[in-house]
């Protein structure tokens, strides 16, 4: 695991992009993993602009969402779907027939999860899955006790999943979806590379945990120390907690693999600057 420190959630979310830029540039058919929520939108936002005025081509890109709620149609401006159609793919030359969100309302639960799989085997796996954290720890909605070796299927929602969500879907607890569909933590350890992102002071304890505590059940992120290729992306504030700062400083100003990141290139227009 490699962890980097930045200046602020801008900064850290561009790094994002760019890290995510340069691995489509790299492989025009990637098969990407996509999560959704407040911490991405400014990831999306940078996407958006690097297609736009730097020619970024997802034209060849397949995607695979984590996670969906289960009971609401596409066109619900609370799904998931719906986010993605907003943020990202309605914004760049994506072609929608490659952008896959697990089904939450096929009535057959169990099938639209293995099929969700199947769909992910077939095109080879994800190479790239982009991740956030959720307070309580999870990736994806793999919430506590989530098996480290689960699959796609369906979960319950933690009452703080429930609380810290219910603004994305109106504001009011009650209409929050109760269970969605999400990859398991054992299908997000497949991806042949991760990159988790986490700003904020809110997210302070629970990334110290998952990156410097033990690997346990209780936080899913914490598997992600048995990745090979994991990279975790904070802003000071996310960082706040770290015990090893210094160490991971040390490797970002150091390290070849990361010269060409160390010069700031905000590419978000229309919106609150890079401040660097
Ligand atoms: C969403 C997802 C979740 C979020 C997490 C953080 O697709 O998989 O794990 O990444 O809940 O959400 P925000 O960024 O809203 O704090």
């Amino acid at each position: 695991m490699e962890l980097v420190i930045q200046p602020n959630a801008d900064r850290a979310a561009c790094l994002v992009a760019r890290l995510i830029a340069q691995a489509i540039r790299e492989k025009p058919h990637i098969v990407l993993g996509l999560a959704t929520g407040r911490t991405m939108e400014r990831v999306y936002r940078c996407l958006v602009q690097m297609h736009k005025h730097r020619g970024l081509d997802f034209s060849l890109c397949r995607t695979f969402n984590l996670d969906e709620y289960i009971g609401l149609p596409a066109d619900s401006p609370f799904s998931y779907r719906y986010y993605m159609n907003k943020h990202l793919f309605s914004q760049v030359n994506i072609d929608r027939r490659n952008t896959y969100l697990p089904d939450g309302v096929n009535a057959d639960t169990d099938r639209a999860c293995r099929q969700y799989e199947q769909q992910i085997h077939e095109f080879g796996g994800i190479d790239l899955q982009l991740l956030g954290i959720g307070a309580a720890g999870h990736i994806g909605f793999n919430e506590p006790l989530s098996a480290l070796q689960s699959r796609t299927r369906e979960k319950a929602l933690t009452p703080t999943t429930i609380a810290d969500n219910a603004p994305l879907c109106g504001g009011d607890p009650e209409k929050m979806p109760r269970r969605a569909i999400t990859m398991g933590v054992g299908t997000i350890l497949e991806a042949g590379r991760v990159i988790l992102l986490a700003t904020g002071t809110a997210k302070a304890n629970v990334v110290a945990k998952a990156v410097e505590g033990p690997i346990t059940s209780m936080i899913s992120a914490s598997a992600l120390q048995l990745h090979r290729h994991c990279r975790v992306v904070v802003d000071e504030e996310a960082a706040a907690n770290l015990q090893g700062k210094e160490y991971y400083r040390w490797i970002f100003d150091n390290e070849p693999e990361w010269t060409v990141y160390r010069t700031p290139d905000c590419v978000i227009s229309g919106y609150p600057p890079c401040k660097t």
